[in-house]
């Protein structure tokens, strides 16, 4: 009698054990994980997500859907090959609710599987990938940024539109370039131009020289880049340096001159990007953004700061739908996925495969500003080729 007491009792508190787990879990902190690259070529533009990311959440009151935020973070160096375990740093050890991460496709396609593995929401605000919004794609994975493709795209349709028929590119040998560069040969063929010589190197390497050799050979009528961060820094100086800047019109992505102004000084002047922002996009809803940012930080903001903004800005579109229940899984992915996202882009919704259709500006470097001088594409979608949700 008395161990069958003993044991009604014992079933009795651990009932009563797991509904207060339960209910401290969608009570307590939502535990945010940060995935991004503190060290290498793209440490700054990890370091400008986590601050756009955070401004949003110290704008909300440090809250989400009603519940306060609590970060893990760990650096993924931009090293594919330990994006798996990194990974599961946060999902398994710090059981985090949401990942958020990272700058390079190669890292976020880990992260993509790891997160459909254990059915953790992830948004990433940056890496391209175009797989992750296509055989990827997952109703728990979406983008705040782009898809690699669509800079490629509209920076194609910006130098068809100038007329140039021969182009070379170059970049780094690995998913993002490839992606981007496949981008921009779909559009500046379709606008009647021809790609003659794809140029690259592994990543993150920087001795262009020979490469740049090649193109002064070659003499293109123009060359489509895609570097970014500190590459883009190195690229741009010893274009200039190898006197490429008078003889062959440059083009690329933005991400060649996003953030990086003040390092590359008089080697970027002038040049023209497309990219889905822009420093000067005069509408009340960007200026409060830079205003902000520069007060919380001291800094400009860049396109990844701006990215990083609006990935809390998605989290907080769904939170705020399931009043910060994530347990109710469906409702809180439906809510993020027909979210309208006030970004200080430009207002954008997402795709079925969860990717931003967006505006791509055409820009020009002044100063230390990518001032937007027109519009490349509007609206433009990816084509989400091979994604079935
Ligand atoms: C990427 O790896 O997808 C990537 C990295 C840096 C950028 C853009 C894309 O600026």
């Amino acid at each position: 009698m008395k161990t069958v007491f003993t044991f009604a009792v014992g079933a009795v508190a651990l009932a009563a054990l797991a509904a207060t787990t339960a209910a401290h879990a969608q009570s307590g902190p939502i535990k945010v994980g940060l995935m991004l690259p503190s060290s290498g070529t793209y440490a700054a533009l990890g370091d400008m997500i986590e601050k756009g990311f955070k401004l949003h959440v110290q704008e909300q009151g440090g809250k989400l859907g009603g519940r306060e935020i609590q970060y893990f973070t760990v650096d993924d160096e931009s090293d594919p090959s330990k994006a798996t375990d990194n990974a599961n740093k946060l999902i398994k050890r710090d059981n985090v609710d949401v990942l958020i991460g990272t700058v390079h496709s190669g890292v976020a396609v880990g992260m993509a599987k790891a997160a459909k593995e254990s059915g953790t929401l992830l948004i990433i605000p940056n890496a391209g990938a175009d797989a992750i919004t296509g055989p990827l794609c997952a109703k728990n994975i979406f983008r705040s940024s782009f898809s690699n493709w669509q800079p490629g795209y509209a920076t194609g349709v910006v130098a068809a539109g100038k007329g140039y028929k021969t182009a070379m590119t170059i970049t780094w040998n690995y998913g993002a370039g490839a992606d981007t560069v496949k981008g921009f040969r779909e559009a500046f063929e379709k606008g009647g131009g021809k790609v003659t010589k794809d140029l690259n190197l592994p990543f993150p390497n920087v001795e262009f020289q020979a490469l740049l050799t090649q193109i002064a050979a070659e003499k293109p009528d123009v060359v489509y880049a895609f570097f970014a961060g500190g590459g883009a820094v190195k690229f741009v100086k010893d274009w200039a340096a190898a006197g490429l800047k008078n003889s062959v019109p440059l083009m690329g992505s933005g991400f060649l001159t996003d953030g990086t102004l003040a390092a590359q000084g008089a080697a970027a002047q002038g040049l023209i990007t497309a990219l889905h922002y822009g420093d000067e996009i005069n509408t009340p809803r960007n200026n409060d953004f830079r205003n902000k940012f520069a007060v919380a930080y001291k800094a400009n903001p860049d396109v990844y700061a701006m990215q990083g903004y609006d990935a809390a800005q998605m989290l907080a579109a769904g939170l705020n739908a399931v009043k910060g229940d994530m347990s109710k899984k469906d409702a809180l992915y439906a809510a993020i996925a027909k979210a309208k996202i006030d970004s200080p882009r430009g207002p954008f919704t997402l795709s079925k495969a969860h990717n931003p259709v967006q505006d791509f500006y055409v820009r020009e470097v002044r100063g230390e500003y990518n001032v937007v001088t027109g519009i490349a594409v509007k609206a433009l979608a990816d084509p989400a080729r091979g994604c079935k949700m």
